[in-house]
């Protein structure tokens, strides 16, 4: 079956990595103006690189979990399409192949000067050159609001051609992400929502599995590949 998967803060929080809207959350401790627009970055790089820094310490302690391990088997059987809102690196490191980051990922940085991307160190400091161009204008290579989020072409191709629909973990806050659900179910697709509560958008959805992803997940997979 060809199933498009997205997923959002809400699959990493069991592995402790703090979710952006949920209480505790990144956003009722930073404001987005602050460290998640371009602006922001020209007005202060040394905060901006400060938050993600401190998301990427977070990251690489952190460890996959059930509900990300799962989704490596799921594709196994099925022709799974994965889509991350996330920019850690924890479903790579659960074992599935070929996530698509539309969010970027903490793991790169990226020259704002001339484009160019590479590894990122653990820690990233605003006066750090390019290794390609020589300017110190190196930014996280993360999707910023105001910002068009990465392969949207190839995204919207499998949403479209999926037969299942599954957004796990997502608050259905952020677009063009949180508009997934109603184009699949348009294009035909079956849409289940599984999450800890009800998103913002879960009427677009079939199905409603309410509970923490590392239960959930696990569970939906076994069901798919009997
Ligand atoms: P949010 O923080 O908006 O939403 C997290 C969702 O996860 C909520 O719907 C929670 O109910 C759910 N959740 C929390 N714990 C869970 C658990 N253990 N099991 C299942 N669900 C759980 O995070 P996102 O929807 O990912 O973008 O946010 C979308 C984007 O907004 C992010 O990629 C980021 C943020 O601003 C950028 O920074 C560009």
């Amino acid at each position: 079956m060809r199933i498009a998967v997205l997923t959002g803060a809400g699959i990493s929080a069991e592995s402790g990595l703090r979710t952006f809207r949920d209480t505790e959350g990144l956003w009722e401790d930073h404001r987005v103006d602050d460290v998640a627009t371009p602006e922001a970055f020209q007005r202060d790089p040394v905060l901006v690189h400060r938050f993600y820094n401190m998301r990427r310490a977070d990251a690489a302690r952190a460890q996959p979990n059930a509900a990300h391990r799962a989704l490596a088997k799921l594709a196994l059987r099925h022709d799974v399409t994965l889509i991350t809102q996330n920019v850690d690196d924890l479903h790579e490191r659960g074992g599935s192949p070929d996530v698509i980051h539309m969010h970027g990922s903490l793991l790169c940085a990226l020259c704002a000067a001339c484009g160019r991307r590479w590894p990122a160190p653990l820690t990233m400091r605003s006066l750090d050159l390019c290794p390609h161009c020589g300017k110190a204008q190196t930014r996280p290579d993360i999707v910023w609001f105001g910002e068009t989020p990465y392969h949207m072409e190839e995204i919207w191709q499998s949403v479209e051609a999926a037969e299942l629909f599954a957004a796990i973990g997502t608050s259905g806050q952020v677009y063009p992400a949180a508009g997934f659900a109603q184009h699949a179910r348009r294009s035909g697709a079956k849409t289940v929502e599984l999450n800890l509560s009800a998103s913002a958008v879960s009427r677009d959805f079939d199905e409603h599995r309410i509970g923490p992803a590392s239960q959930l997940v696990p569970q939906w997979v076994a069901e798919l590949c009997v």
